[in-house]
Formats: structure tokens, C-alpha cells, sequence
């Protein structure tokens, strides 16, 4: 068995806020495998319908519409996972309202709609751009959080309201700071396409299967082994496995937590394209052009308070493994 797929002998009332999207479905395939009760709110801005599978109730609904919100609430719930939100991070310097209306007014939308229905636990996706430029390698959860970007300001200002909600209003909240994610199911069950990404995997990937031509590399004289960018690539499976893992301790132990996920290894830009060509066949052509203002040289992190108190470690993000299972999915679409 690769993951999660066991049935659980407590099935929860779970609805997944942007569970059409990315990232969302790959969480609802595990919890729906778990036998858990599940409804996907979704305005499927980014996201997709065929991302929910049979079995999934869908309730097609904004989170700043208030009365959507209300609406999805008229059914009980135990547990809300909230992945909707805007997640570019240059666009955010350019539009930040647009970006502080989504993903800080939406989320308080959610919680004070979880609240009016006595809902008490919700899973946040955080993210690695609440820490900015890294002070220390790995980063760890005690790393200072000083986000470089509006989208980052925002998921830290979402953070603090998620705790400011727990002491006062007794939620209990995860929120979980994924690093880089990447990878498709390794059982099949999600295969869209990311809608316009702007994510290196993706990209190449996109490169690859001929849906675009050529990639710009942001830089190739950083202090890394061959200049270009470092990042940690965490695999969606091993997400979906930390969600449900994360939902079962704030539910059990009426408590909250802020964990990084991540695998505290690092590869370059160059190494990623190198590792492309050679499970594609493909050649990627790049051009290296200038540095982007706030990108840092190498960040990767630690996840030992994940592994700690969740019993969680990443088991399917090596690059190989991450590559090859978006390599299943783009080359259906392959162009060339
Ligand atoms: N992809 C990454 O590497 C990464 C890294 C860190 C954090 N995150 C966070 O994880 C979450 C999910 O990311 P993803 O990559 O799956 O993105 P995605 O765009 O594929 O998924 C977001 C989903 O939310 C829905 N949505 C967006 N705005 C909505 C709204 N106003 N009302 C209702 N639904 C709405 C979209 O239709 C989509 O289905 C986001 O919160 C993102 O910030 C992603």
C-alpha cells in the first residue's frame, strides 16, 4: 500500500473549502478511502469538478459570499480543511487587496461561519513564505516569520486570527506550512492539470509534454552547488497523509498546532531539469535571465515537529518519485 487507504473506525463530517483544486482533491481521495463523509465547497475558480470524485457532495459556493458559506453550514460538520485561497506570490505584490479580500477576509468568513454553526476544528494550508529570507538552514517552526511577500503576510496574518480564534472562541486549528507541492497521485485517482502555474514542477513539466516552449531560470550565480535556486519538494500524498493525521490530533486532543511539512532536502533548478530530461526523454530549454527580487539562494526545512507530535515523515517526495507521477499525468496531454 503506497498510503493512507484504510477505513477508519470513526468517520467525521468533513467539508474541504477549495477542495477541487490541487491540492485539495489529492486530501479528499485519501479522507473519501477512509470512509469519511465528505462535502467539497468550491467556486471552481482554479479548481475542477472532475477533481471530486463520486461519493463527494459538492456545494458550488464562494467564501466571500457570506449566504454560500451559510448555506454549505446548514449541514453538520466535525472538521473544515481550508485550501482555498490565491497563491501567487508576485501577483500579490501587485494586487494586494486582491489578495488580502481572498485569503484573510475569506478565512474570517469561514471561521466565524464554522462558529455560528458550532464547528470547532479546522486544518489551515499555511505555508513556507510566512518565514521570508531564511536566517538558518533548515528552517524550523521557531524561525523567525518575517514573509518577503503580500501572500506570505497574508498566511501569517491568517495564522495569528486562527490563534487569537483558538483563545478566544475555543477552536482548535493545524496549520500547516508546506514547502514546495509537487507530485500526483501515485494511485491515479486526480489527473487535471494545474491552471496557469507558476511553480518550477509544473512548468517544466508543462516544457516537457510540449505544451510550452521554453522556461526562464531566475538567476545562476547563487551560493548553491550550481547556482541556481534551491527548494524542498514535498510529494501531495504525503500531505493528504499529514492532514489526516493533523485532524485526528487537534480532534483527539482538543489542541492546536503549527507544523512545517517538508523533507529537509534541497534540489537546484538545474537539478530538477536534468532529472526531467532524463525520466521524460524530453529536452527543457531554459534561458537564465536576472535574479527575482526576495527569492533566497536555498530554503528547505525541518519537520521534526510534525514527526514529533504527528508521527508524520515524508515517504513519497524523492525527486524521482515526485517526477515521475506528474510525468503519468502530463504526458496524457502531451502536444508533441
Ligand atoms: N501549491 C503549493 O506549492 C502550495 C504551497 C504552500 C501553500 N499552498 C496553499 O495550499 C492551498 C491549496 O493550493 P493549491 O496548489 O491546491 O491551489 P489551487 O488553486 O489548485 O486550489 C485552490 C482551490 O480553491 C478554490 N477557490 C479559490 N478561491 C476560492 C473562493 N473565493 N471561494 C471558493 N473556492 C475558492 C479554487 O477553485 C481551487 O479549487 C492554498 O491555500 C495555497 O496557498 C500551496
Amino acid at each position: 500500500m503506497t498510503h493512507s487507504t484504510l477505513k477508519t473506525q470513526n468517520p467525521n463530517l468533513i467539508l474541504v473549502i477549495g477542495g477541487a483544486g490541487y491540492i485539495g482533491s489529492h486530501i479528499v481521495a485519501d479522507l473519501l478511502a477512509e470512509g469519511h463523509d465528505i462535502t467539497v465547497f468550491d467556486n471552481l475558480s482554479t479548481g475542477f469538478k472532475e477533481n471530486i470524485p463520486r461519493g463527494v457532495n459538492f456545494y458550488h459556493g464562494d467564501i466571500l459570499n457570506k449566504g454560500d458559506l451559510k448555506g454549505v453550514f446548514q449541514q453538520p460538520f466535525d472538521c473544515v480543511m481550508h485550501f482555498a485561497a490565491l497563491k501567487a506570490a508576485g501577483d500579490s505584490m501587485l494586487n494586494p487587496s486582491k489578495y488580502a479580500e481572498h485569503n484573510i477576509s475569506g478565512s474570517i468568513n469561514i471561521l466565524d461561519a464554522m462558529l455560528a454553526a458550532n464547528v470547532k476544528n479546522i486544518i489551515f494550508s499555511s505555508s513556507a513564505a510566512v518565514y521570508g529570507a531564511p536566517e538558518y538552514l533548515p528552517v524550523d517552526e521557531k524561525h523567525p516569520t518575517h514573509p518577503e511577500n503580500f501572500y506570505g503576510y497574508t498566511k501569517l496574518a491568517i495564522e495569528d486570527i486562527l490563534n487569537w480564534y483558538a483563545k478566544l472562541k475555543n477552536i482548535n486549528f493545524a496549520a500547516l506550512r508546506y514547502f514546495n507541492a509537487a507530485g500526483y497521485d501515485a494511485l491515479g485517482r486526480v489527473s487535471q492539470l494545474e491552471r496557469n502555474p507558476a511553480n518550477l514542477l509544473p512548468i517544466v513539466m508543462e516544457i516537457a509534454s510540449g505544451m510550452r516552449k521554453k522556461m526562464q531560470i531566475f538567476g545562476d550565480d547563487y551560493d548553491t552547488h550550481d547556482g541556481t535556486g534551491v527548494r524542498d519538494y514535498i510529494h501531495v500524498n504525503d500531505l493528504a497523509t499529514a492532514h489526516i493525521k493533523a485532524m485526528n490530533f487537534i480532534m483527539e486532543n482538543n489542541q492546536s498546532l503549527t507544523v512545517n511539512l517538508a523533507t529537509g532536502e534541497g534540489f537546484s533548478v538545474l537539478d530538477v531539469i536534468k532529472a526531467v530530461e532524463k525520466i521524460t526523454g524530453q529536452k527543457i530549454n531554459y534561458e537564465i535571465v536576472a535574479r527575482r527580487l526576495g527569492d533566497p539562494a536555498e530554503l528547505i526545512a525541518q519537520a521534526l515537529r510534525a514527526d514529533d507530535i504527528l508521527k508524520w515523515k515524508a515517504k513519497h517526495s524523492s525527486l524521482e518519485n515526485i517526477l515521475e507521477t506528474m510525468w503519468r499525468v502530463y504526458r496524457i496531454h502531451r502536444q508533441n
